[in-house]
């Protein structure tokens, strides 16, 4: 028996005070397609995490297709082989398969659950790829300083795919400002919400202007005057002509200045909702230890999960704390997207991508409540409807 749902997964990050404060805003009629509010949520970003750029985009979805189609114009890549990982999000790879690399997927880490390290070097040695994509899973930090001594010995690029950890760290340094370029999800669910949004972010000038180009049909309208002027000189362009030239085969992800007002908003609170969400993390931990398997981050990480991750030891088990919290009312799902090389969009290209630990992840996982407004005393709660699910399996 499945009672309704008492607990949701997730709460949305925009409170009745940031609503209050969007309509006072918006009855100053102010400009809402993109302009000067994203500008300053870019620059905010930026200062937040750590990095010299920001583009922000309309999803992160939308983050993860700009990072590889910069990388695919600024002429960097050795080849079209690209390692992704087993566990992450599907649009993690689908942009490797729309723009026709050559994806080679790899194993989890038994505890952090982000690439493998052992599996990902065999993989480096065997096909020498250009490009490495390393999704931050659920706001534990991968092992950062394994994978960035192979990249300096392999010489790849490093996306990062930091859709759903943000906040987390790695000695003391904010997940997201490891890869040469980093994507960000600002959707409902996530660590903070924009409603829907992305940001890519990077410390190099020359991908950034690609990304600037790309988000809005390859122009250079939004480049630094400087930059838009080299351009308009190399091609000998006139000014009537020079807003509307395309430089690039380029995309609309945009965002609006709506968006960018929410975003600023969130940025100002990010604090105290990271904390409610590390310290809601630590209650399952405390409680659940033992019991489940959890991911185990590296020593002097941060941790800020969207949701609470476990594994239970098989499939029986997952059935039974499923159906446990289900008769109390919290709702629950699959660990992410459990392991991809076992949905149909990569099995039907490349076979079937079985792996031991993001198997075991597919088979057993499960995610539990987690969002700021969720109290240490629901966590409680929750978690005796997980040991009522141990009991009965
Ligand atoms: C790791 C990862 N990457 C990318 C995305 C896509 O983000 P969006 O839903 O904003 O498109 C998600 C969504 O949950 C994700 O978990």
């Amino acid at each position: 028996m499945t009672n309704p749902i008492r607990y949701h997964l997730a709460e949305d990050t925009i409170d009745e005070k940031d609503i209050k404060e969007l309509i006072s805003w918006l009855e100053t009629s102010p400009r809402l397609t993109m302009g000067s509010m994203t500008k300053k949520f870019e620059a905010e970003w930026s200062k937040w995490l750590g990095r010299t750029y920001s583009v922000s985009n309309n999803s992160g979805s939308s983050a993860n297709l700009l990072m590889y189609y910069a990388l695919l114009e600024s002429g960097r890549l050795r080849n079209k082989k690209v390692i992704v990982p087993s566990v992450g999000w599907v649009t993690t790879i689908a942009p490797a398969i729309q723009f026709g690399f050559e994806p080679i997927m790899c194993e989890a880490d038994k505890e952090t659950f982000a690439l493998d390290t052992d599996y990902l070097e065999m993989l480096l040695k065997k096909h020498d790829p250009s490009v490495v994509v390393l999704v931050q899973v659920l706001g534990v930090p991968a092992k950062m300083d394994e994978i960035l001594s192979l990249k300096e010995r392999y010489g790849f690029i490093l996306l990062e795919d930091a859709c759903a950890a943000i906040g987390a760290k790695y000695r003391e340094r904010n997940v997201g400002s490891f890869g040469d370029i980093s994507s960000f999800s600002f959707y409902f669910g996530h660590q903070m919400s924009t409603i829907e949004g992305g940001m890519v972010s990077t410390d190099d000038k020359e991908l950034n202007d690609l990304l600037l180009m790309l988000r809005s049909h390859g122009w250079s309208k939004d480049l630094d005057r400087e930059t838009h002027s080299k351009l308009v000189a190399k091609y000998d362009i006139d000014d009537f002509h020079s807003p509307f030239v395309f430089y690039y085969p380029g995309f609309n992800l945009r965002t609006t200045d709506l968006n960018a007002k929410i975003g600023i908003g969130q940025i100002k609170k990010l604090n105290w909702i990271l904390e409610r969400r590390e310290e809601n993390h630590k209650r399952y931990l405390r409680n659940l230890e033992g019991r489940l398997q959890f991911q185990i981050p590296p020593e002097d990480s941060r941790v800020c999960s969207i949701h609470c991750g476990a594994l239970a030891k098989d499939v029986d088990e997952r059935k039974s704390i499923v159906e446990s919290l289900g008769r109390h009312g919290v709702e629950t799902r699959i660990f992410s997207a459990g392991n991809l090389g076992l949905h149909p969009f990569w099995i039907s290209r490349y076979g079937i991508g079985s792996f031991p630990m993001a198997d075991r992840i597919h088979h057993c996982g499960f995610f539990l409540p987690n969002h700021p407004s969720l109290k240490l005393e629901d966590v409680d709660y929750i978690c005796n409807a997980v040991i009522e699910g141990l009991k009965k399996g």
